[in-house]
């Protein structure tokens, strides 16, 4: 059998999304309700399962991994996980998605580990608002944790903000001016219909990443197109005087599945294919029932079913009620 991570398109993948545990101590209102239930603890894959499986993945092609949530940081010994992955050895990258409530408290920790870089949700720089959109959220706890973050020495810090119209449209720039001040790259998200929320219409709330460049253009350019690319789905520009970079995730106005290189591990052991289709591999069952040696084939036969791309219509229902927590961003 050959070892290359391979879907049916042609795409190879090379990138592991792992979500460590659904809980959150924010519910933001693009992901989640605020009743969200989350998953009994029992079902959770063991950290020594995830290295497993990331183990045995590494020789058939992957590089990078980003542990993600929920709330990662809400997992009991990630620091120990982090540190097992960089044990491995080989992997090029690995990442954090964060919402920041914690990371003050593990920035020196995780980089000890061997984490190389962190994605910190950040939709407001203005606290009210930050609690509004969060639900639970404090801001300076999530600032707190950057600045540590910055200072703890991990290379490569972003911030992402989903933007939606009446709520932070009016930050585009400031979050830019902010994040260049930090030092961190700063990537703007278009909403996804993932989970059915209640609490806005996505599609009257949907600002396309076309408006978020021309109000950065009109109030803080000039901007151009970059090479830059990190493995994930974002386009990046940069400005032409300071050198900084932003980025733009456009799941409606610029489907970025053609080059998609990844697959989503969920927090109770299932590999998604894709963000846009409920179709997964249960490999917890397979890594039980029948040990390390049938994982690889396993997720090789998961990955010709990979579907081409997502088929994400605001206009539409939701169809999945699968949210970002379960899967991981
Ligand atoms: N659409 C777009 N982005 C989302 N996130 C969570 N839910 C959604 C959604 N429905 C974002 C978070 C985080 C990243 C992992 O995904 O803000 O930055
Ligand atoms: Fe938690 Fe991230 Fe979902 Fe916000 S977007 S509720 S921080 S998992």
């Amino acid at each position: 059998m050959s070892l290359e991570l391979i879907d049916g398109c042609g795409r190879v993948v090379e990138y592991l999304r792992i979500s460590v545990t659904d809980r959150c101590d924010f519910r933001c209102v693009y992901c989640m309700t605020e009743t969200m239930k989350f998953m009994p603890r029992d079902d959770l894959l063991s950290l020594e399962e995830i290295v497993d499986i990331v183990r045995v993945l590494i020789p058939a092609g992957l590089k990078k991994v980003r542990i993600t949530g929920g709330e990662p940081l809400l997992r009991r010994n990630i620091v120990n996980l982090i540190a097992s992955l960089k044990a491995l050895g080989s992997l090029q990258e690995i990442a954090l998605t964060t919402n920041g409530s914690h990371l003050a408290a593990y920035a020196v920790a995780l980089r000890q580990a061997g984490l190389d870089s962190i994605n910190i949700s950040l939709d407001s720089l203005r606290p009210d608002r930050f609690r509004e959109i969060t639900r639970f959220g404090y801001l300076p706890d999530v600032l707190e944790g950057l600045v540590a973050a910055r200072k703890a020495g991990i290379a490569r810090l972003r911030i992402n903000a989903v933007i939606m119209r009446g709520r932070n449209d009016d930050e585009v720039v400031d979050l830019a001016k902010f994040a260049d001040l930090h030092g961190c790259d700063m990537v703007y998200i278009e909403e996804m219909p993932l989970g059915d929320i209640t609490e806005h219409d996505r599609q009257v709330q949907y600002v396309s990443s076309d408006e978020v460049l021309d109000l950065l253009q009109q109030q803080s350019g000039p901007w151009l197109a970059s090479s830059f690319i990190t493995g994930g789905p974002a386009r990046y520009f940069q400005h032409a005087e300071t050198g900084q970079k932003i980025g733009v995730i456009s799941p409606h106005s610029h489907n970025f599945c053609d080059t998609c290189n990844r697959v989503r591990l969920s927090a109770e052991g299932r590999l998604y294919l894709c963000l846009g289709h409920e179709h997964a591999l249960d490999l917890r069952a397979v890594l039980r029932e029948q040990g390390a040696s049938a994982i690889l084939p396993a997720v090789q036969q998961a990955l010709s079913f990979k579907p081409r791309r997502h088929e994400f219509d605001l206009a539409q229902p939701v169809t999945l009620r699968r949210t970002m927590n379960m899967t991981g961003g």
